[in-house]
């Protein structure tokens, strides 16, 4: 195991100032981004090119001092493993062709594993050239965020075919779930296996998951993913990000078996110590919005969630991934403050 700030932090030994990453860091506020997403024909076989994913995950480390490195792939490389035809539209996000619950036959029998083999490739490059003191991220959507793009067919206002789906077509939905929790275990455990220091989560729908199915669709997926990976002998840190899930958050955080409950920008940190399951590292959660335009409360919002999180078990982010517009300048100085921070 190597000695790394992140690592520390989950370890519970004393850090001087809290460990700093950036979800989205590898993505489009860098220039230089797009001179290596052009050598690939489009978005997927970027995520399938061993040489591309290492370049672009080591990109940010060029740029900012960070302590983790998120590999380069993306949530939807479980669905196009699936066949569902997933591709990236300018101008529009992804899309795929969508499922019809109770009709459209669920593929269970997918050797995800050699499939996303690029990705493997890259997490062994990766870990032995990125700095011992950077920990590497490897990461998967969560079923109910892939589930919810998988039957809309892209990203919708309210979600309501995946919702309505939930309410109507009970056996076929628990399927489908069940088959993207296998999946999901497959590629996390080939992510640790193959050099990944700390897994997370991403379940960047679960605010459309009615209260009703919180506990089945929010929880009890991730829970599962988490039993079959210690199962599977993967002891590494895990993360969850239960996006915008608010009351929510309060019994995902203490029963689905996270190690780190990652915070959208929403979330009153204070609230949150209150709140949340004290015994995990949390997460998050300043706005990318914030680091956009120079604007006066940059410092004072970086500053406020240093104080209420000091002597807590935390790791700082932003509450969701850095957008195109995100100027470098402002993410440099929050790194400067964060470093400098002194308890
Ligand atoms: O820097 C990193 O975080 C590493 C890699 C990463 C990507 N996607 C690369 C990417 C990660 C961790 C993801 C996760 C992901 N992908 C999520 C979960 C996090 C979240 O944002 O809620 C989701 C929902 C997706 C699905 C997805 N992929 C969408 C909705 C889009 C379009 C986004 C947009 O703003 O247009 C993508 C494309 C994508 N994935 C890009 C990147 C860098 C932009 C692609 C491009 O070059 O055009």
């Amino acid at each position: 195991m190597y000695n790394n700030k992140i690592i520390n932090v989950f370890n519970k030994e004393n850090v001087s100032s809290p460990p700093i990453w950036f979800l989205r860091q590898a993505g489009r506020h860098i220039p230089e981004y797009f001179s290596i997403r052009s050598q690939s024909k489009n978005f997927i076989d970027f995520c399938l090119n061993t040489d591309l994913i290492v370049q672009s995950t080591k990109l940010p480390l060029k740029y900012y001092n960070i302590d983790a490195a998120i590999v380069f792939s993306d949530i939807l490389m479980i669905p196009w493993a699936m066949k569902r035809n997933v591709q990236f539209v300018k101008g529009v996000g992804p899309v795929m062709d969508p499922m019809i619950p109770n009709e459209t036959e669920i593929l269970n029998d997918i050797d995800i594993k050699n499939l996303l083999r690029p990705l493997d490739k890259a997490l062994k490059i990766l870990r032995s050239s990125v700095p011992n003191h950077v920990s590497l991220i490897g990461f998967a959507g969560a079923p109910w965020t892939l589930a919810c793009y998988m039957i809309e067919g892209q990203s919708t206002k309210d979600f309501l075919l995946t919702r309505k789906a939930v309410w109507s077509s009970n056996n076929w939905f628990n399927k489908l779930i069940d088959s993207l929790i296998d999946y999901v275990v497959d590629i996390l455990e080939m992510q640790a296996n193959a050099g990944a220091d700390v897994l997370m989560i991403f379940d960047s729908w679960a605010h459309m998951i009615p209260s009703f199915f919180w506990k089945d669709f929010g929880i009890s997926p991730t829970k599962k993913i988490i039993n079959n990976l210690r199962k599977r002998n993967i002891l590494i840190p895990i993360i969850g990000f239960p996006f915008k899930a608010g009351s929510s958050l309060i019994n995902y955080s203490y029963e689905s078996g996270v190690d780190c409950l990652a915070l959208d920008w929403t979330v009153d940190l204070k609230w949150a110590l209150k709140n949340i399951n004290p015994n995990i590292v949390i997460q998050g959660n300043l706005d990318p919005a914030s680091l956009i335009d120079k604007n006066n409360n940059l410092d004072k919002s970086v500053k406020l969630i240093l104080d209420t999180m000091n002597n807590k078990r935390h790791i700082f982010n932003v509450g969701h991934g850095l957008t195109p517009e995100c100027k470098i300048e402002n993410i440099k100085k929050v790194i400067e403050i964060v470093k400098n921070y002194n308890n």
